[in-house]
């Protein structure tokens, strides 16, 4: 997939002569996290919202309406006050003014399961469609695969840089790459698991997903989160890779009793597994710290709790710290960059979480595919 056969927001302004007046419907990507008390709620970060700034401007400076369009949260097709899009209509304001922000698209179930009647809806009275969703462009929903068949279509800056960034890492890193995995889940990062060692030199794996490799190992995990059903997979894995997979050589967590305590691999039972170890961060920093091209998706630990944030603390520093090129992944590991003070000290911190994963696993994307004209 290469970026170039997307429209940018150039060649839709070349296609229609001037943009001066038109009604150009962006789909953004404004799922934000929020804070809910009672029926209202508020937003913590309004990262993504200021990320799609940039389009926004641009296409205002050329006399256009913009009309945002997003999904926020998992309404599942009815309207819920909890995720109605006025705060983010509200905050939008405040950074844009004289954006039209439409209700949150999850509100009717015609989204998500991509019913052309909804998206007829959605182009009615529309000039343009842009894509600046980089975090949704995994879903095949309506507001992201169907405008372009219906309008002239091109892809936000926003969207277009985060293309350019991670496809960049698939196709021609500095080497050594490095990727540093966390989280909770193998089983969400299988497929990008297997995607990132035909180019990566390295993998350093953390957070609670090291139990299931653990566990294929043969080690005791105790009371630590794991995968049953994927200790065969992970097996398997360890068995053929050929290139380096660094995992922790110590983990902090809590004993039997629930007191603090650090071990080697071997968890005794009714212990869990919370960060990784004092040792283990320091040699991912150092792994870190070597790399000419870092990826960093997913938490060491459970960085929420101040006693287990550690492991994510040394990653975080080393990814801010190193003279590679540095690009994080969304979610956690973001919300965890800004949280120690640290997201202005990377190279990319992408919006999406499963979208970059995803565009590194398979090159390309539903929305992508949809700019560029290809059938769904
Ligand atoms: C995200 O936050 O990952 C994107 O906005 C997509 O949201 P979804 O996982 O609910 O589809
Ligand atoms: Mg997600």
């Amino acid at each position: 997939m290469s970026v170039a056969a997307i429209p940018t927001l150039e060649d839709l302004e070349a296609r229609l002569g001037s943009l001066a007046g038109k009604r150009i419907l962006v789909r953004t990507d404004f799922n934000v996290p929020q804070e809910c008390d009672g029926d209202t709620s508020r937003i913590t970060d309004d990262f993504r919202i200021r990320a799609a700034l940039p389009t926004i401007e641009w296409l205002q400076e050329r006399g256009a309406t913009v009309v945002t369009a997003s999904h926020l949260g998992r309404p599942r097709g009815t309207a819920n006050t909890k995720f109605s899009m006025d705060p983010v209509r509200a905050r939008l304001a405040e950074l844009a003014p004289g954006v039209e922000v439409l209700e949150n698209l999850r509100f009717d179930a015609g989204e998500e399961a991509n019913d052309p009647a909804f998206t007829a809806n959605l182009v009615r009275g529309i000039d343009a469609y842009v894509n600046d969703a980089f975090g949704a462009s995994h879903r095949a929903h309506a507001s992201i695969v169907g405008p372009p068949s219906h309008v002239p279509s091109a892809m936000g800056r926003l969207l277009q840089r985060e293309v350019e960034v991670l496809t960049a890492l698939r196709t021609n890193p500095k080497r050594p790459f490095v990727a540093v995995l966390g989280g909770a889940k193998v089983s969400d990062k299988l497929g990008v698991i297997d995607a990132l060692l035909d180019t990566v030199d390295a993998l350093a794996i953390g957070g609670a997903m090291c139990f299931t490799f653990f566990a294929a190992l043969g080690h005791p995990i105790g009371d630590s989160l794991f995968e049953p059903d994927q200790v065969d997979t992970c097996r398997r894995l360890l068995d053929t890779v050929t290139k380096p997979i660094h995992l922790p050589s110590d983990i902090t967590g809590l004993d039997a009793n629930g007191r603090y305590a650090t071990y080697r691999t071997r968890l005794p039972d009714g212990a869990k597994g919370l960060d990784i170890g004092p040792g283990s961060a320091a040699a991912f920093g150092d792994v870190v710290m070597e790399a000419r091209t870092v990826f960093w998706n997913g938490p060491m630990g459970m960085f929420e709790d101040d006693r287990f944030a550690a492991g994510t603390k040394t990653v975080a520093q080393a990814v801010a710290d190193t003279k590679a090129f540095t690009v994080v992944g969304g979610g956690d590991s973001a919300a965890a960059l800004a949280a120690f003070g640290l997201d202005d000290d990377v190279d990319h911190v992408s919006t999406g979480g499963g979208a970059s994963l995803e565009l590194l696993e398979h090159g390309d994307l539903p929305g992508l595919a949809a700019l560029r004209g290809d059938q769904a």
